[in-house]
């Protein structure tokens, strides 16, 4: 199998100067990188606009080649409750950050994701951990983290990247990729991405898995939905019951997973369609069916879409090898 990079990680700046744009909030953490004085910090605003990675940043800046020993992530919505994040938080905070600053830092993503009960308890847990650990919490919508949380942490507001920040970011990933696209094109992935690099670079990477040549039509094709023509195509490899089949499923599912918007909630209901009008053995249908119940709850509970759908072709694949043919 080919080794497969997302371009959106990449892409993703390592260094402060080069996060494109959001110059307020910059300045502000560049400031307290120079004091060594870290705040709690609340970082909000919409998908894609850089939270995740300034905060990546920031630790990398802070701790340099040892971050990974000095940094928990977590992330909310992945996470069961607030015991298991308490638990991990009080598991990393016991033993004293590497190296001359004093604090290690807790990156938490989706924080609106958690229940108000559950912030409360995060609140609780920033506080009895604040000698030895700073938060990173990130969120989309500041209106959801309760007032006790926003006022412990210094607020940093993210905004959709204007057209001028769009543009560089899509020229460093054309020069780095070797493409060529044309205005047009350029204008189209500003009129879908609105301001999200994430999608802009799952736009690219996904018009140049056609042609290096990129154009607005590729980019509106690309853009559009999983057709079901594709997801069944995709599903009759599978089943096809050799590892040629199961590969080239599993490129297909790859390619629409990097596309705009393709959620694995919608793919895998549109493989469940697709799955009940094929034309096999009731008592494989059912088995087919029961793993794609399996395996829409567990992306549901906030599993990886790319693995969880990978390991329901690979089940899928063992169905259609045990087909009577
Ligand atoms: N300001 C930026 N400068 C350069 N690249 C960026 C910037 N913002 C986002 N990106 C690109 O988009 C990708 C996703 O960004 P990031 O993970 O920081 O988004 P986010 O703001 O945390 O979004 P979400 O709310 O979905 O978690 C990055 O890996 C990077 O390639
Ligand atoms: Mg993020």
């Amino acid at each position: 199998m080919t080794e497969f990079v997302i371009w959106a990680e990449k892409y993703r700046p390592n260094r402060i100067d080069d996060l494109i744009d959001q110059e307020h909030v910059k300045e502000r953490v560049k400031m307290f990188l120079k004091e060594k004085n870290l705040p709690h910090m609340l970082f909000t605003g919409p998908p894609g606009t850089g939270k995740t990675t300034l905060a990546l940043i920031i630790a990398k800046e802070i701790y340099g080649e040892n971050w990974k020993a000095n940094v928990l992530e977590l992330n909310a919505s992945d996470e069961r409750g607030i015991d298991v994040i308490r638990g991990k938080v009080k598991e990393f905070a016991r033993t004293k950050a590497i190296g001359d600053f004093p604090f290690k830092i807790i990156i938490m993503d989706e924080a609106d994701a958690l229940t108000q009960e559950a912030q409360q308890a995060l609140r609780r847990t920033m506080e009895d951990f604040s000698s030895v650990t700073r938060f990173i919490l990130c969120c989309n919508y500041s209106s959801k983290i309760i007032e006790p949380i926003q006022s412990r942490c210094a607020v940093f507001r993210f905004k959709a990247l204007p057209e001028k920040a769009q543009r560089e970011f899509i020229d460093r990933i054309v020069k780095g990729e070797n493409l060529e696209i044309d205005e047009k094109a350029i204008e189209a992935i500003i009129n879908i991405a609105e301001g999200d690099l994430r999608k802009v670079a799952n736009l690219l990477q996904a018009a140049a898995s056609i042609s290096k040549k990129i154009t607005a039509d590729m980019i509106y094709e690309v853009a559009s939905l999983a057709k079901p023509k594709e997801v069944e195509e995709m599903l009759n490899l599978a089943l096809s019951g050799t590892i040629e089949g199961f590969n080239k499923a599993r490129e297909k599912l790859i390619y629409f997973i990097v596309k705009e918007g393709l959620a694995g909630e919608d793919l895998i209901k549109e493989i469940y369609r697709q799955a009940l009008k094929l034309n096999i053995q009731d008592d494989k249908k059912i088995e087919l069916i029961e793993k794609i119940g399996e395996y829409e709850f567990r992306i549901n509970e906030g599993g990886d879409a790319l693995i969880q759908l990978t390991a329901l072709l690979a089940q899928i694949a063992l169905i259609g090898k045990s087909i009577k043919k």
